[in-house]
């Protein structure tokens, strides 16, 4: 046995391999840690009792196994654990004895499926958990159908090359849109992402609504609240919009159909990326524990996303591009920037999308003239 321990769980990484290789990362991928705690700290924070919960790409089923220890008594109703690999309902039963948890404790199912097939054969959940290696595409049908009415779906893509604009061909393809190779690429990959999720939603007439997302490492992440109604999918259709930007490196969003000439995204979804009261109760839930104290970036990470939920623009400006093409000489400090900008009561803060990178309700113009002051 090679055990590993993540919060409050322990996983044998040998239940699959019986060596340590790279190829453990299919099993267990520790950078993912920071992915499982937002899925937490999410569930806590939300409302609902009595989940019915589906994994249909549980892995080591480390994600399920920590909702069983760290969600709230009450929360989950039901627990199903699905992964086509061979072995999984043995590795997955090895894995809950060495967390002591018994199959008493809730309705614990272990599905031994192809996903879909999975998720098809279900009669839907309240919380589905789309994680695969690469590109969510293959999942994301099943899982529009089998949400439930207020049910949170939630979706990681790895594929970010794709999204991020380094091989646009390859985002026309899978992902309908036309992205952006510069400092918004993240940003405009994220808001592409959701927009195509949110088509296979419009097809079954649920309203997929963001509430908490994020860019970080190699991997998007989005948690959708499923809200069932023709006309809710007519507004979120009607945030599809191209992100123009403009030689100065002011933006807008448009609906506007003749794009030659212009440097753009889209479509994409121009709507808001956070549920500020839930992400206020995430907040609450002791998030420095889910997370782990000692883990300072992911803590500091997680603040800057509150902060973030804040000031919800589509967009964001990269301090540093534009000392570069506005030739400013000035040699001010970030902060400084910040509370200029505070001070004349705009709205500001650090996106996580871009080091130099922030978001704020200032235009232009305005800004380059405080940033030739400050
Ligand atoms: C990235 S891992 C999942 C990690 C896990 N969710 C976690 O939080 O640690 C993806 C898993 O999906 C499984 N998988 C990939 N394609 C599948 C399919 N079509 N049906 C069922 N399982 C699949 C793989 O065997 C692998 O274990």
């Amino acid at each position: 046995m090679v055990v590993i321990t993540e919060s409050s769980v322990k996983i044998d990484l040998k239940a699959w391999e019986n060596k340590i290789t790279k190829k453990l990362e299919v099993f267990y991928n520790p950078v993912m840690k920071f992915n499982r705690d937002c899925s937490i700290l999410i569930l806590n924070a939300y409302g609902k009792k009595d989940l019915q919960i589906g994994m249909p790409l549980s892995g080591s089923g480390i994600r399920g196994i920590r909702f069983l220890k760290e969600l709230k008594k009450g929360k989950i109703k039901e627990i199903n654990f699905n992964d086509y690999k061979e072995d999984f309902e043995k590795v997955l039963e090895k894995n809950l004895k060495l967390n002591n948890i018994s199959k008493k404790d809730c309705k614990i199912n272990i599905h031994n499926k192809e996903a879909n097939s999975f998720l098809h054969e279900s009669s839907g959940f309240d919380y589905i958990d789309v994680d695969p290696f690469g590109s969510p595409n293959p999942f994301l049908d099943f899982s529009a159908r089998r949400i439930s009415r207020e049910g949170i779906l939630a979706v990681t893509a790895t594929d970010t090359s794709a999204l991020a604009g380094t091989y646009p061909k390859a985002c026309a393809r899978k992902y309908w849109s036309v992205p952006l190779r510069n400092y918004l690429m993240h940003e405009l990959g994220l808001r592409i992402l959701i927009r195509k999720v949110q088509l296979i939603g419009a097809q079954h007439d649920k309203a997929l609504i963001p509430v908490f997302c994020y860019a970080k490492d190699h991997y998007y992440r989005i948690f959708f609240r499923n809200e069932k109604g023709k006309k809710k999918v007519d507004e979120i259709l009607k945030l599809h919009k191209y992100f123009l930007l403009d030689k100065e490196l002011g933006f807008e969003v448009s609906k506007f159909n003749s794009l030659e000439g212009k440097e753009y995204a889209g479509p994409l979804w121009t709507g808001k990326l956070f549920d500020k009261k839930l992400v206020s109760k995430m907040k609450k839930e002791d998030y420095k524990k889910v997370i782990g104290s000692g883990n300072k970036e992911d803590v500091k990470f997680f603040e800057m996303l509150v902060a973030e939920s804040k000031v919800d623009v589509v967009g964001l400006y990269d301090v540093h591009e534009l000392v570069k093409k506005h030739k400013i000489k000035n040699n001010f400090k970030f902060i400084d920037l910040i509370n200029a900008l505070k001070k004349k009561k705009y709205k500001v803060v650090r996106t996580h999308f871009s080091k130099y990178g922030i978001k704020s309700d200032v235009g232009l113009k305005e800004l380059l003239g405080i940033m030739k002051k400050v």
